[in-house]
């Protein structure tokens, strides 16, 4: 019995694994300064119109991009993004409201959220969540710097979880051959 599930687990952990760092490679964008990228989401076409915006955490009122009432809607954008975004399929066809952010520096390193507007709750529902990840120096400040130590940190973290996963899924592999032989 043990010999079936054990090694299942085993795949299951690794497929569990991969699955997990596909995600988050997926939603991680990385770019040079200057260099422009889209931050990809597709949003139920249905519900666009009843708002859609892509906000980062740290902006608090202020956001990137905010779309309603048919309309690009500027009144409230964060200063640093004026006339760097755009919808990168104005028609959002099929509910694609990937975000063109140009010229890219590193103090635009963050996580960015692409919401759309809920009319049952009134409020503003995640739907995608991408970070970007902007290397190189551009003249940035100590405060870039500090972001780019976070990012760094994360990828750090997420490379030890790796090890340590490998390790132990090896581990497990190596204790059931033994399990298997002594029987
Ligand atoms: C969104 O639209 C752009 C421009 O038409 C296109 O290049 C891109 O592939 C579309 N993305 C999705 C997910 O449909
Ligand atoms: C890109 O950004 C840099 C720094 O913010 C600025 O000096 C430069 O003029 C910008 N380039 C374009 C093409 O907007």
């Amino acid at each position: 019995m043990a010999s079936l599930t054990l090694p299942s687990l085993c795949w299951a952990l690794l497929f569990l694994f991969v699955v997990v760092l596909a995600a988050q490679a997926q939603n991680t964008i990385t770019a040079e300064p200057g260099q422009a990228v889209v931050l990809p989401c597709r949003v139920p076409s249905d519900k666009i119109m009843q708002g859609m915006k892509w906000s980062r955490a740290d902006l608090g009122k202020e956001y990137v991009l905010l779309f309603r009432d048919e309309q690009l809607d500027p009144e409230e954008q964060h200063p640093s993004f004026k006339n760097r975004v755009d919808l990168q399929d104005r028609k959002m066809n099929n509910g694609n409201v990937s975000l063109v952010l140009k010229n890219v520096t590193t103090a635009d390193d963050g996580s960015y959220n692409c919401n759309i507007f809920n009319k049952v709750t009134k409020s503003w529902e995640s739907i995608n969540t991408v970070s970007l990840t902007v290397s190189g120096q551009t003249g940035g400040d100590t405060e870039d710097g500090s972001v780019g130590l976070k990012v760094g940190l994360i990828v750090s973290a997420v490379l030890l979880v790796a090890a340590v996963v490998g390790f132990l899924i090896y581990r497990k592999h190596k204790q059931q051959h033994q399990c298997q032989n002594s029987y």
